[in-house]
């Protein structure tokens, strides 16, 4: 299979809605990382991105719409909570989970009797899930247990010659994924921290519930993906708590790296950067939002450029920082300083 990055014109997204209607997967840009699109109604589409993927068959995909009204169509018990925070968020970085109407194959939610949905605001996205006419179920767009991509050369990268086309909509302006939020009470409680913050959620909902699966790798989680390998690079990560003696503990642990032969890198934000003195490889970001949208294609970067060893710096979990955290956290597999 020949893969082919294209454009975002109207003729190049009618041609890969034709590859969906045919049951094909095509990769896609939204705000958050690129997805793996199929129709969320065909069975057999939907095993292609699993298999294409190499992802277990037990972790549920998102299904994508294109309009809020659509919740309708694929939920059933929709909550005054789930409504609620669909008008508000929708379309965005917001992940809504929903009991589910039966005709969405148990394929796509991993045997769950729940179904996640999500209306995403970039619009070459939204212009695609209309062409299709149906609902695209649509995890990351990456080989499992690798960084998701958030350009178009990262979905290549993983995938190339196992499916035909991706659509190139450049770099994603956030960088992390959706907040996978459960609204089937009247509390909401957050599955996977993403995009949209808590605190923002709180301000509309009233309260937020956080399922700590998602920080400390519960185990049982209750958003199923959250307890595989994520988001790992080759490199070996190591995180460090912005503490006190955070500056010390990663100039020490960069100097034992390098004795020991390997090439270390500082994952951090400028103002963590200007504490180290010395000379340091250092991959830095001016603030949150930024270290968010570069956190993927950082990690990717590092294996390019030959680092054995990155060393992450957390930030508060505030905000984005909640989700920057687990993430990180994710990827060093827990190893900590
Ligand atoms: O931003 C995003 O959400 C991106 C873009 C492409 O939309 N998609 C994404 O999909 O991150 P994926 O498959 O990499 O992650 C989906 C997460 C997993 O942790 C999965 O377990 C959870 O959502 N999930 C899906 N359906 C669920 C359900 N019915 N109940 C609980 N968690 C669910
Ligand atoms: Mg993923």
């Amino acid at each position: 299979m020949d893969t082919k990055i294209l454009q975002p014109t109207k003729e190049n997204i009618a041609v890969c809605a034709d590859e969906i209607k045919s049951g094909g997967i095509v990769g896609f840009p939204t705000e958050t990382v690129y997805g793996l699109g199929a129709s969320a109604l065909d069975e057999r589409a939907i095993a292609k991105i699993f298999e294409c993927k190499g992802r277990p068959s037990d972790n549920p995909l998102i299904v994508h719409i294109g309009a809020v009204g659509q919740i309708y169509e694929l939920a059933s018990d929709v909550t005054p909570l789930g409504e609620k925070l669909a008008n508000h968020f929708m379309p965005g970085a917001l992940t809504l989970v929903f009991n589910k109407k039966p005709h969405i194959p148990s394929v796509v939610t991993g045997g769950l009797n729940t179904v996640a949905l999500r209306m995403p605001s970039n619009q070459i996205a939204i212009d695609f899930i209309n062409a299709c006419g149906v609902p695209l179920a649509a995890p990351s767009a990456n080989l499992s247990t690798t960084p998701s991509p958030t350009c178009a050369e990262h979905v290549y990268g993983d995938l190339k010659g196992r499916l035909n086309y991706i659509i190139d909509g450049g770099a994603c302006r956030i960088g992390l994924e959706s907040t996978v939020v459960d609204v089937r009470g009247d509390v909401p409680i957050i599955l996977r921290a993403g995009g949209v913050s808590k605190e923002e959620i709180e301000a509309v909902s009233g309260s937020v519930k956080l399922a700590n699966s998602f920080i400390k790798g519960d185990e049982k989680p209750l958003s199923p993906g959250m307890k595989y390998k994520h988001y790992s690079p080759k490199a070996n990560v190591i995180v460090c708590e912005n503490d006190g003696n955070a500056v010390k503990k990663v100039t020490d642990q960069c100097e034992e790296q390098t004795k020991g032969g390997k090439k270390c890198v500082v994952m951090c934000v400028a103002e963590f950067a200007a504490q180290l003195s010395g000379e340091y490889n250092v991959k830095c970001s001016s603030d949150l939002a930024e270290y968010a949208k570069n956190l993927y294609a950082d990690l990717r970067a590092c294996d390019d450029e030959g680092y054995d060893c990155i060393i992450a710096v957390l930030c508060g979990n505030s905000e984005i920082g909640l989700a920057i955290n687990n993430r990180l956290l994710k990827a060093s597999g827990g190893k900590k300083l």
